[in-house]
Order: structure tokens, then sequence, then C-alpha cells
């Protein structure tokens, strides 16, 4: 993990061997700096010039200087233009500390500092405190590592030591506040990511039971676990059905943030958790997109949910929370569901499974009427890696977002603008919901033919199993794994989710 500090003395006093600036487009170096590292003969101007570095985003220039013992690495990142709209000043500064942090890795750096950005004046939310907060969140994430099963040392080491923020400390205490609740969020998006990474022979439901008895226990959070047995008992054919091809037990996991403050209003983020999704009778292809190699992600709503959960009880909103998580294999073992069969969930609704690949659906439907007639929450976000037609229609860098109540839906866009979990409302109007009725049962798990929108047919299965609570849909089929051209994050699982439901519960009761 690294370390961080913050200090207010001049960047290039800091005793580092690197640090970093990030400069917007059309950038003037200050006398200082180019008084600086002409000591060192080097007209940082002409170097900029000659390397065309003007401050583009995703564009940098690297120098070394020579100290008493040793060396100091200098780098110049650029982060776009303060024209662009906020979120992506925002997602550019982000990348900007993603290339800085791969710069200092690669150049073998412990110890970087970073001058943070006074703020952006077309923008109120882009102050110093906010760029402080992306800066040691992205460096946390940059940081992240997947490589706990590489046997040989010298791939694992490379890794930053301690991170310096350097700030002309206008806010000091804001930027103190921001800093803390980026270290908290942070860590649990690469908690999350990391069970996500981990492979379905070593992260499956007994083990995501595991991991969530040990953060409630922890952070004092209220859990209940349900098994499979019980799930039986309960009703939830959906759940219990898709678990039935494997031996795997399946559970359904409950845990519950309670805010002091009084007549508080209740969230309830519920994850779909499939350890791994071979399709199951109706399996998936081995190789190429939308197939079984990445699908050990499929857990990646029930990782955000889980390490949201985590971070919420450190940062204690002013709101209720409740984490549901759905956690089964969808395999294609002895006794698993056929094409054809038909289910009940947990209100008594049927439904005709005519495919057994479309089983997020299957888990979610049971978790969405169990929370809404058990839990009784004021809203539900569900969040999911549900559909592959959803990666087609907005690719990785958008989830996709369902939802009747356009309160909710701005809600949503706008904590997804904040943290760089974008989203883009996709349709769920009442037209669809013929595609997923079927003739011998409530529902059919896969749309009719002639419908096509294949995430929104989905979304409009989920809708049949709530009654009234407020609810939105997050399709994070495209974004959990995988994404490209993101500095700062590499291959494998994204930690998407975990930042955004945070953000919701932390400004739920937030006036516009
Ligand atoms: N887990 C998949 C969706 C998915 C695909 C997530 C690619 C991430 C990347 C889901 O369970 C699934 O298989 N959905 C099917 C539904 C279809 C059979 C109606 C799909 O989208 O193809
Ligand atoms: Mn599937
Ligand atoms: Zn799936």
């Amino acid at each position: 993990m690294v370390k961080i500090n913050t200090i207010t003395e001049s960047i290039l006093e800091v005793k580092t061997d690197g640090i970093a600036f990030i400069l917007e487009d059309g950038f003037e170096v200050s006398k200082d700096i180019k008084n600086k590292i002409k000591e060192f003969g080097i007209d940082i101007l002409k170097l900029f010039k000659k390397q065309n570095f003007t401050g583009k985003a995703k564009s940098s220039v690297s120098i070394l200087i020579p100290e008493k013992n040793g060396f100091k690495n200098v780098f110049f990142v650029g982060m776009g233009c303060c024209c662009n709209k906020m979120e992506k000043i925002a997602e550019n500064y982000r990348q900007a500390i993603g290339i800085a942090i791969g710069l200092a890795e690669k150049n073998n750096i412990e110890s970087l500092a970073i001058e943070i950005p006074e703020g952006c004046k077309k923008f109120k939310e882009l102050n110093e405190a906010y760029f402080a907060h992306q800066t040691v969140k992205t460096a946390i994430v940059a940081s992240y590592k997947f490589n706990e099963f590489l046997t040989s040392k010298e791939k694992k080491d490379k890794k930053l030591k301690e991170l310096i923020l350097v700030s002309k400390g206008k806010n000091k205490k804001l930027i103190e506040e921001s800093v803390e609740l980026a270290k908290v969020l942070g860590n649990a998006v690469n908690e999350a990511r990391r069970w996500i990474d981990l492979p379905a022979n070593k992260f499956y439901p007994a083990i995501a039971e595991e991991e969530a008895r040990k953060i409630a226990k922890e952070q004092g959070l209220k859990i209940k676990v349900f098994g499979e047995d019980q799930i039986k008992k309960m009703g939830m054919g959906g759940l219990a059905g898709v678990s039935s091809g494997s031996e795997q037990d399946c559970k359904f996991i409950i845990l519950e943030y309670k805010t002091s403050k009084k007549n508080a209003k209740t969230l309830a983020f519920i994850g779909k958790g499939v350890t791994f999704d071979s399709g199951g009778l109706s399996l998936k292809p081995s190789r190429g997109p939308g197939s079984m190699e990445t699908m050990k992600e499929d857990m990646s709503g029930a990782s955000a949910v889980l390490g949201a959960m985590k971070a919420i009880a450190q940062l204690k909103p002013d709101v209720n929370v409740f984490g549901v998580l759905a956690v089964t294999e969808n395999l294609p073992g002895d006794g698993a569901l056929k094409p054809g069969d038909i289910v009940t969930f947990y209100n008594g609704k049927t439904g005709e499974v005519l495919n057994t690949d479309a089983e997020g659906r299957l888990i979610l439907a049971d978790a969405l009427a169990y929370t809404e007639k058990e839990l009784k929450p004021d809203v539900m976000i569900d969040i999911a890696t549900l559909t592959g037609a959803c990666v087609y229609a907005v690719g990785p860098f958008y989830s996709g977002l369902f939802s009747c109540n356009e309160n909710l839906i701005e809600k949503i866009k706008e904590a997804g603008n904040i943290t760089g979990d974008k989203v883009w409302p996709l349709p769920i109007d009442s037209d669809y919901r013929k595609a997923m009725l079927s003739d011998i049962a409530d529902v059919r798990n896969t749309s009719k033919p002639g419908y096509y929108a294949g995430a929104t047919t989905a979304a409009l299965f989920l809708k049949e199993f709530v009654k009234e609570t407020e609810w939105a849909h997050i399709d994070i089929g495209g974004t959990a794994f995988n994404v490209p051209d993101r500095p700062y994050l590499g291959n494998g699982a994204t930690g998407v989710g975990v930042s955004l439901l945070v953000e919701l519960a932390m400004n739920w009761n937030k006036k516009k």
C-alpha cells in the first residue's frame, strides 16, 4: 500500500527521487522551475518545444537531474484543456496521474511528489480538494497489481512506496478530509478488483461469504447469510435454479449499515455475484468476445456492493444502507437448469428459462423481490454484468443506466461524472415489456424475436420484480473488466461501481 503525505512547501524542495507536474494544455512554466532546471544545463522550454509538449492529454516529458546521492526524475504530464466538459477534465486528470504513476514505476521510483492543481476556474466542483481526492484515489488504483500468483520476485517488486501531495495549502482541512476519503475509497476499489481478478477456483460463493463476514466484523456491520437450503426453502427459485448445476452452495448475503441520524432514508445496493458464468447448459463459447474466458468477472456487481459497504462503514454517511449480494456459480453440472424449465421466484411469479445463460436476471429477480418485501428500502439500485448487449450499446466507458425515475437518473449521472464511473441512460419504457412475457409462465428470461434491445429487455425483466420502490439498474457488462486506454487501470478488473455507490450514499441528502 502507498503511504500518502500532504505538505505545503515548494515541490522543488521536497526530498524524493521523483516529482511530477500535471500541466494543462497551453501551460506556462514558472520561473522557479525553469531556473532550477537550468542549473542542470537543461533549457526546459526548448526541450518541450523539441518534443512538441504543450500539455495535451496523454502526453508527457521526462528528464533526469543529478543529485548528491543519485538522480531525481522529473515528469511533466499533460492533462489537456480546462475548456473541456467537467467530466472530461476529471478523466484527463486521472489519466495524467495514471501516466505519472506508470513513469514512476518504470523508473523504480520509491517516493513521488505531485503538485495538485489549485482548481479549475470554470467548474466549482473541480477545486483543489477534488484534485487532491482524485490524485490519491487514482494513485492507489494505479498502484494495484494482481500478482499474488506470480512466484518470481522481480515481477512483484516494482511498487511506489510513498506519494507526497504538494498543495499550495489554501484549504488544508478540506484537502486532508478529501485525502482521507480518497484513501478509504481507493483501497475499497482495489479490494473489489482483487475479488474479481481472483479466478473462479479461488473465489466462489463460500469465499464471498467469508470476505463479507470479515468485513462485517472489522467494520461493525450487521450481516445475514442464507445458504442454499434456506434459499430453496424461502422460495428463491431463480437463485437456487442457477446454482443447481454447480457443486458449490449459493449464498444470499445481506449487510447493513445504520446511520445514527434519525429518520434517515434507506438505500439498498444489490449486486449480481456469479462467480463464474459458463452459460450453464446454454454453454458460452470458450474464446472471443462474450466468451467464458473472462467470466470470472461476472461477480463484479456483488464485488462493487461489498467494496462500497466496506467504505461506507468507514465514511459513515447520513443514510442507512443495505448491501445485498446474490452469489452463485452458473455451471452445466448434474441438476442444472435446462432450457424450457420453469422456476418460481421469491414473489411467487413464475419464469420460463429459455436460455440458461441469461442467469443474472434470474438471481436478481429473487434479490429485488426479497429486498423490497423484507428490507423495505426507500430506493433500490442493482448493479450487474448483466448483458453482452450493453457492451455493444455503450462499450467500455459508460455503464448502462435504466430507471423510470428522472431524479434518480440525474443523481446517478452526476455521481458518475464526479467519480469517473460514468453512466449512460438507456430506454426502459413499457413498449419493450411484451418481449419478456411468456405464454406458459409469467415471464421469460430471453426476449421474443423482434425487440432486439437486449440490455433494455433484460432491464424490463428485472422491473417485473419491483413493485413500487424507486429503483435503478446499472449494467456494467462493458465497464467491469479489461477497459482499454485507461493508464491507471491496466488489464483485469476495474472496480467500477464502488466509487459510484459510495458517492451516492455520501451525497444522498445533498440539496441541488
Ligand atoms: N454475464 C453475461 C453478460 C456479459 C457478457 C457480461 C459479456 C460481461 C461481458 C450474462 O449472464 C449473459 O450471458 N447474458 C446473455 C443473455 C442472453 C443469453 C439473453 C448475453 O448478453 O448474451
Ligand atoms: Mn450468462
Ligand atoms: Zn452472467
